[in-house]
């Protein structure tokens, strides 16, 4: 009979070894990623997500269309664009776009009822409308970022320059604590404030209400959009599915 027992990577000192923690979250997000990339097939129009997860996603997806997989893609930012054309995927402008097969995109947090928290990255604009056009949108993630319920990632709201001091004043009234990325601005050219509510008890109300504010453009928080996710822990990849509500 094999036991096992699990075992905490330390350095010398007795502290967990950064470099080795940061290799193994890597080798989850390529996890989460490759299940994910799985799912595209040929003739499909691809969302590329934005940030790290995301960027395992679409070399994966590079690979494959190096392999001969015919997709075009479309990209939540400028950073994904520019690697998506490395890889030799074809990029087509979303402003022509108004259906998406595929969007596979990272998150702050997400959680059981597919609610996530996204745009750390300052992309959530873009994101949100990408997985909104999607007709599935994946979320694919690392161990670290499923929570029971989400609300401990800070929450990310995109500002017009023009209404700042307005934006900011309510969404401090409304307990939200925001403070302004410094030398930030989005792909759009808009500013970003990284907000904390005390509680996300109602994040439907909440994000109603962030919406609502004029001059407000976009939020990162996601309710309705997120079809599945595929988190990976130490090597082992779970699919969560929305269940269908037409079923
Ligand atoms: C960018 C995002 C990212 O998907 C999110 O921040 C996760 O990023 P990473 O995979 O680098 O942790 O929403 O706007």
């Amino acid at each position: 009979m094999v036991t096992g027992e699990s075992l905490v990577v330390l350095d010398p000192d007795g502290r967990r070894d950064d470099e080795v923690w940061g290799m193994i979250v890597d080798s989850d997000k390529m996890a989460a990623a490759l299940a994910a990339v799985a799912e595209v097939q040929d003739g499909m129009l691809v969302g590329l997500g934005t940030g790290s997860t995301a960027a395992f996603a679409i070399r994966r997806l590079g690979e494959r269309v190096a392999q001969g997989l015919s997709i075009r893609a479309v990209a939540t930012s400028a950073a994904s664009e520019a690697l998506g054309r490395e890889l030799g995927i074809v990029i087509v402008d979303f402003a022509g776009v108004s259906r998406v097969d595929l969007t596979i995109d990272g998150a702050d947090e997400i959680d059981s009822r597919l609610f996530a928290i996204k745009g750390a990255g300052g992309a959530m604009l873009r994101e949100k409308i990408v997985a909104a056009s999607s007709a599935r949108m994946i979320v694919i993630a690392d161990g670290s970022k499923q929570v029971d319920r989400i609300g401990a990632a800070k929450l990310p709201v995109e500002i017009l320059p023009f209404a700042q001091a307005y934006v900011l004043a309510l969404l401090a009234e409304m307990g939200g604590a925001p403070v302004v990325r410094a030398n930030y601005r989005t792909d759009q050219g808009n500013l970003v404030a990284d907000c904390r509510f005390p509680t996300l008890g109602d994040p439907q109300a909440l994000a109603t209400t962030i919406a609502a504010i004029p001059g407000v453009l976009g939020h990162g928080l996601f309710l309705d959009e997120v079809d599945a996710a595929y988190v990976a822990t130490n090597g082992l990849v779970t699919r969560l599915e929305r269940p269908d509500a037409s079923a």
